[in-house]
């Protein structure tokens, strides 16, 4: 029987037989990396575009790599990107990397993702892209999002490293923008090794697709035999074939491992005694479940104590030295400073989450 006190962690990839099956097929066949590999990188690309219902995917190894990526296809040297500082810095990151200028939009107070009205008042001539984040896996208003691309001439370019498998208006994620990067980092609900992903909805996709392939193995296009051509700069950012192998057995479990996310979101957003908690969302895919608290240092303190690793997603981005503004973002900065967040992973047990719920509502 599993010990009662055993440490509950923050995040924890789900795994079984098929991984390691999988693992064993690319190491025997000494293919390891992609291209020339045994196929699993393009199995991979394909299976995920029809999860998703995208017209293509190029898989790379990581979500900064799809962020970096996605912004090179337009040119955003001296425009602005709008985008919520409260992210994982990589989202700002690829904005400064391809020579645009983050511009900073605060969150909304109930979802924690960017809002709608107040990007309206900061697009100006100069925005290229609008870069929403789903944040922990919660779907953006992108129809709302959408329609103010579509009347300022901008570009709709998503950041969904915590939404494989959310779902807005019926649809995944990873169907609705212009481009939209993913991660399958090993603590992400589609677990690799290494990994990211673009899916392209463009109706250039072909053209963006192949671009964006050359572009991931150091520009290298036009490949006959042993001769090729480099028309455009390029990176190693192409995914293995261990991390594909693995990929493809986590993409058959994702809407389950994501139901039993919800499952433990549901029960943290009625049992857990706070009045500021992440709403609860069907299309949500819950990366992580957050609450929002005063005493954060010293309840995460307590939490551990107990055996309960909690997170804090995140520092903002704004208060970085590197991106150091006097942007106004009264919610985001209130977030920064309160913002616990909670294991939903599937390997948590019945017993787990009673003990998450019951620990935090006798502390606070
Ligand atoms: C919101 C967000 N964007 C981008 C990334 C970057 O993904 P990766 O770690 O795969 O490079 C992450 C990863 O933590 C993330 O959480």
């Amino acid at each position: 029987m599993k010990d009662k006190m055993a440490r509950i962690k923050l995040f924890d990839p789900h795994i079984d037989e098929n991984e390691k099956v999988q693992l064993l097929r690319v190491l025997g066949s000494r293919f390891w990396a992609s291209g020339a590999g045994i196929g699993d990188v393009k199995r991979f690309e394909q299976k995920f575009s029809g999860y998703v219902k995208a017209k293509d995917s190029v898989a790379l190894n990581s979500g900064t790599a799809a962020l970096s990526l996605a912004l090179s296809m337009y040119d955003i040297k001296n425009k602005e990107v709008i985008l919520p500082s409260l992210s994982f810095v990589a989202t700002a990151n690829a904005v400064i990397e391809n020579g645009g200028i983050p511009k900073f939009v605060d969150v909304d107070d109930e979802t924690l993702c960017i809002d709608y009205e107040k990007i309206s008042k900061a697009i100006s001539k100069r925005t290229k892209v609008i870069l929403p984040v789903h944040f922990a896996g919660f779907p953006a208003d992108l129809s709302k999002i959408s329609e103010l691309c579509s009347e300022n001439g901008v570009h709709l370019v998503e950041d969904a490293a915590h939404a494989a498998g959310s779902v807005y208006k019926n649809r995944k994620i990873g169907s609705h923008g212009e481009m939209v990067c993913f991660s399958f980092h090993p603590v992400k609900n589609l677990a690799m090794p290494t990994g990211g992903l673009i899916s392209v909805n463009r109706k250039d996709h072909e053209q963006i697709t192949r671009i964006l392939r050359e572009k991931r193995w150091c520009g290298i296009s036009s490949r006959k035999n042993t001769d090729y051509d480099v028309k455009n700069l390029g990176w190693n950012y192409y995914m293995n074939e261990f991390s594909a192998a693995i990929g493809l057995v986590q993409l058959k479990k994702l809407d389950k491992t994501n139901k039993m996310r919800r499952k433990v979101a549901k029960k943290y957003q009625k049992e857990i005694s706070l009045e500021s908690k992440m709403p609860y969302n069907d299309g949500c895919s819950y990366h992580f479940y957050w609450i929002r608290v005063k005493n954060r240092t010293e309840l995460r303190k307590k939490l551990l104590d107990k055996g309960i690793e909690t997170g804090t997603h995140y520092k903002p981005i704004h208060s970085f030295s590197l991106y150091k503004s006097r942007t106004n973002l009264p919610i985001t900065d209130k977030v920064g400073s309160e913002i616990i967040s909670l294991p939903t992973h599937p390997n948590l047990t019945e017993q787990d989450i009673e003990r998450v719920i019951k620990t935090i509502n006798n502390l606070v």
